[in-house]
């Protein structure tokens, strides 16, 4: 019997912080975390991100279209005597997006970190998904990126310096579930991600992609476990695909995060990282 209904807590409580010392490579920087939230309990790759900046020593605007979402995040930091603000904006509406971004730039002076975590699977097909669903992936998963990128680059050129860290998946690059809108908008991500690096490498601007394998977070029990028979079958099928065994953390994505986001990555743009215990790595 599918134990779903308990299983995402217990798994997202199991993704423990690792007991890693956090070095301030942020320190009083200034990020932007789109989804920043957690679309369940526990820990998403988007949350601990923004909690990983802000222990990293960064002011962190935690934004999600969910502000009880981002607000938790917020919360969460905060408690641990760290920086952070919460603020409710829809990635896929561009005015939005520029008042959120120059209201925060004329408060906080600067804008050094961008990360763009917002994400969504939508399971079917050609046959399946819709003219309309597949636009809304584009939307949210790719246009999305444009938008933020579009309205937050003047405030980083304008420095001289910045760090964009797109969230796409090996889905950009591998065959995993039927779900061609998220493939696609995820092979986008990182081109677009590659022609922001490449267009801007001289002015300080550096544009980074982090591709995600297999993570046991909260998004796969309600997006992915219905391609298959229950939560416990989903997390042994994900391991059993990986080869490290197991299953990633939302951790593993953020400490990929901060690197990215830090000077310890100063020579590094354009890359699409895969964060995924060996699985592009495997022959098929
Ligand atoms: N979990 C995995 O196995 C896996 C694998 C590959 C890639 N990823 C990628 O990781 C990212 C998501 O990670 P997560 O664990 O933080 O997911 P999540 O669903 O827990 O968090 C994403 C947050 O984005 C918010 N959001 C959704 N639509 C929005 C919109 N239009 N505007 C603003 N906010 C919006 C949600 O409210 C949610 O809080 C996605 O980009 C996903 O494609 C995950």
């Amino acid at each position: 019997m599918s134990s779903a209904a308990t299983s995402p807590a217990t798994a997202a409580a199991a993704a423990a912080p690792p007991d890693l010392p956090i070095a301030p490579v942020l320190k009083d920087r200034v990020a932007l975390v789109f989804g920043a939230g957690s679309s369940g309990p526990g820990w998403g790759n988007g949350k601990a991100t923004a909690v990983t900046f802000a222990r990293a020593g960064a002011r962190v605007v935690c934004i999600d279209i969910d502000g009880a979402a981002a607000e938790e995040t917020r919360g969460l930091i905060t408690a641990e005597g760290h920086r952070a603000e919460a603020a409710v904006c829809d990635v896929t509406h561009s005015a939005q997006i520029k008042a959120l971004v120059d209201d925060v730039a004329a408060r906080l002076g600067r804008i050094d970190v961008l990360h763009n975590n917002v994400g969504i699977t939508v399971m079917g097909g050609i046959l399946e998904e819709s003219e309309e669903s597949f636009k809304r992936v584009l939307d949210i998963n790719l246009t999305s990126a444009f938008l933020t990128a579009k309205h937050t680059l003047p405030h980083m050129l304008a420095r001289g310096k910045g760090a964009i860290v797109n969230v796409s998946s090996v889905a950009a690059i591998r065959y995993s579930y039927p779900y061609p809108s998220y493939q696609a908008s995820k092979a986008g991500l990182n081109q677009l991600t590659m022609s922001i690096a490449l267009q801007y490498a001289k002015q300080g601007i550096r544009a980074n992609a982090i591709m995600p394998g297999m993570m046991d977070t909260p998004l796969i029990y309600k997006q992915i476990v219905g391609q298959y028979d229950s939560a416990e079958a989903m997390r042994a099928a994900r391991a059993a695909k990986t080869p490290m065994g197991r299953q990633g953390s939302a951790w593993d994505i953020a400490n990929a995060a901060l690197f990215l986001a830090s000077d310890a990555a100063a020579y590094i743009t354009g890359v699409s990282l895969p964060v995924d215990g060996g699985l592009t790595c495997l022959a098929i």
